[in-house]
């Protein structure tokens, strides 16, 4: 018997292949509204592609797993760092697990109560998120951020409740480029 090939990652890049990826992007326009500075948002266009995620296809039954690459770019609106949309899922109570690949950044981690906090990512990050604690990517740093995430097939993703309740803390960039995080009620 001949041993199949599986799928593969290169850990170094995040780059998946050997399967037929399931891939969608995400542009500036399609997040319209979600950072603190509109007029920094306008200067910039609105077709830039802000983070791509590229999944095995799964079967979406109850019991199996889904897995997927996010690559998110390096970049700010206005003083504000590129990040993920960020969700809670439909199945609250679902877990899953984040990996950092390369490229450096936070996880935003947000639980129902709204009380938020913040995990470093670089290569070799391992970041378990419970479930009911929505969560969010953010690029902190000057290169491409990718990270796996493996998540059961019936977890699904709400956006809406995040796009209601928004998340507490936002990074922005200091004068010396550095991340510092502020709570979003603050201009
Ligand atoms: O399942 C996940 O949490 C990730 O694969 C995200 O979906 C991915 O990072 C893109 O973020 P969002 O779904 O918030 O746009
Ligand atoms: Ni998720």
């Amino acid at each position: 018997m001949t041993p199949m090939i599986p799928p593969m990652l290169d850990f170094a890049t995040g780059r998946l292949r050997g399967a037929e990826l399931l891939e969608k992007s995400t542009t500036l326009a399609d997040l319209h509204g979600l950072f603190a500075d509109p007029a920094a948002d306008a200067e910039v266009d609105s077709q830039t592609v802000l983070y791509r995620v590229a999944m095995l296809p799964g079967s979406g039954v109850e019991g199996d797993l889904n897995m997927g690459v996010t690559h998110l770019e390096a970049g700010r609106i206005g003083s504000e760092f590129f990040m993920t949309r960020g969700h809670m899922h439909a199945r609250a109570e679902q877990a899953e697990y984040y990996f950092g690949l390369c490229g450096t950044g936070l996880l935003l981690l947000q639980d129902m109560a709204g009380v938020c906090r913040l995990e470093q990512v670089f290569p070799g990050s391992v970041h378990h998120i419970p479930g009911h604690v929505a969560h969010r990517l953010i690029n902190t740093g000057e290169t491409r951020l990718s990270a796996l995430a493996v998540w059961p097939a019936i977890a699904g993703h709400d956006y809406k409740l995040m796009a209601e309740r928004g998340f507490g803390l936002r990074i922005l960039a200091g004068e010396d480029g550095a991340p510092r995080a502020v709570d979003s009620s603050m201009k």
